[in-house]
């Protein structure tokens, strides 16, 4: 496996370009099985977790053409298999957002449960949930999901706690449903949103997608689509952490600075310059010392669990003690215990992690432990002293597109060394 290889030390100067983003494509991608024909999707990033869901449409019998950033779609001859095996699904849990869509054009499907993962539990009983009260019969049999209905009809669903992927399975279910659903308590993520408009696109009436509360007036049938996918805010605010690190002045391309709100207040409330050129973001912070704040995650517009890791290596840097609240995940400190053996000094007390921030960092051999974390730890080696080696790196491959060259290509000493980490 490999491992990534940093020299610290070194600020960043020039330009990053950001990819697709990860978690709009994938829902994207599994609408694709809403429709017959051929559809195309463009700006999706190369990554691991895009691999796998080609992996997985390909096994449910449509052909998948993966030339990133292409992705082309097509219906292929033959008997449908609407089942996602444990096989495809274990390797990653969005698998699940196959459901919706498989019992909404073939009225059966058997996808396994995901079970848990590093940062916790994930149960899916909110998907379900919803897909009963859209006229489905739902059994759990030998770790899988069982379902069959008839049509789908619509439906009100009030989700308990707001779910990003559970929200973008019941819209794509609803989009053929007969009629029209109202979802409430909507997960209001950008890429809930982008699903929104691609499942327009394709003839569904969707309304208040970016919202808490969504309708959805189902169709007959849908159509194939041709679809630009959103620049990843989460690897934008990763590049911004990054350079904020690191130090220097980078330009970042493609980033969505409007849905990254809570992440530039608070890293200009850390001393941070953040300024908006067009449609890039220029980062700063050439002498100015960082500052430390509090931060709680919170879901969208709030605080995002998926910069909380970075945020965290920031803080590390900054002088004196903050405060970092998780409140979405409850086993999302994986990096802690690997920061501190790079000179962190983080006490994690329940959901609570407080940071004593200022000591200086040492570069290690530390291990990834999910792909936020992953990224935390390349950050903390652009600042370390000496060598820090990231091992279990396929961790950071699921979300990042060539992670080490970006950092590379703005003066960062990173390498990825094949086939020789843990
Ligand atoms: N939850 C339930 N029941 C459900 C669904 C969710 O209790 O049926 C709970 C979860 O356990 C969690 C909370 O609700 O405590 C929110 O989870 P959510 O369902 O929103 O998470 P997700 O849809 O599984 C997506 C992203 C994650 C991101 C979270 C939160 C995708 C493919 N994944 O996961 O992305 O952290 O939303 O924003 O969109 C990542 O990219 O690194 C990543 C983990």
């Amino acid at each position: 496996m490999d491992r990534i290889v940093i020299r610290g030390g070194k600020k960043l100067y020039g330009t990053i370009r950001v990819s697709g983003a990860k978690n709009a494509a994938l829902p994207i991608l599994c609408a694709t099985l809403l429709s017959d024909g051929a559809s195309l999707l463009r700006n999706v990033p190369k990554l691991r977790d895009i691999d796998t869901t080609a992996a997985l449409l390909r096994f449910l019998g449509r052909h998948v053409e993966v030339d990133a950033p292409l992705v082309r779609v097509t219906e292929a001859n033959g008997d449908v298999r609407p089942e996602a095996p444990y096989e495809l699904v274990k390797q990653m849990r969005a698998s699940v957002l196959v459901l919706g869509p498989l019992l909404a054009r073939y009225g059966r499907a058997k996808v396994s449960l995901p079970g848990g993962c590093q940062i916790g539990s994930r149960p899916v009983d909110q998907h379900l949930k919803g897909l009963e009260a859209m006229g489905a019969k739902i059994e759990l049999r030998r770790g899988y999901i069982v379902a069959e209905s008839g049509r789908l009809r619509g439906a009100e669903v009030v989700f308990d706690i707001p779910t990003v992927t559970g929200t973008e399975n019941l819209m794509m279910a609803a989009a053929l449903a007969k009629g029209r659903t109202t979802l409430v308590n909507c997960a209001r993520e950008p890429e809930v949103e982008e699903l929104g408009r691609v499942l327009n696109k394709m003839g569904a009436r969707v309304d208040g997608a970016g919202t808490d509360v969504i309708h959805i007036h189902g169709a007959d049938t849908l159509d194939p689509f041709d679809h630009a996918i959103v620049s990843d805010r989460i690897e934008a605010g990763t590049y911004m952490v990054a350079v904020a690190a690191a130090g220097g002045d980078v330009l970042i391309e493609g980033a969505p600075l409007e849905d990254l709100e809570a992440v530039v207040a608070k890293m200009r409330k850390a001393g941070v310059e953040i300024g908006r050129e067009g449609s890039a973001v220029r980062v700063r912070r050439e002498n100015a010392p960082l500052r430390a704040v509090d931060v709680t995650t919170a879901p969208h517009p709030g605080f995002p669990t998926d910069m909380q890791a970075q945020f965290m290596v920031l803080m590390c840097l900054a002088e004196g003690p903050s405060r970092i609240v998780e409140t979405i995940f409850e086993n999302r400190f994986m990096h802690v215990p690997e920061l501190r053996r790079m000179g962190a000094d983080i006490d994690v007390d329940g959901h609570t992690a407080h940071v004593n921030g200022g000591l200086p960092l040492s570069g290690a051999q530390v291990m990834a432990t999910d792909l936020r974390a992953s990224a935390s730890l390349v950050i903390a080696g652009l600042v370390a002293a000496d060598e820090t080696q990231v091992l279990r790196v396929y961790h950071l491959d699921r979300g990042y597109e060539h992670m080490e060259r970006k950092l590379a290509a703005v003066g960062a000493d990173t390498v990825r060394m094949t086939g020789s980490g843990d």
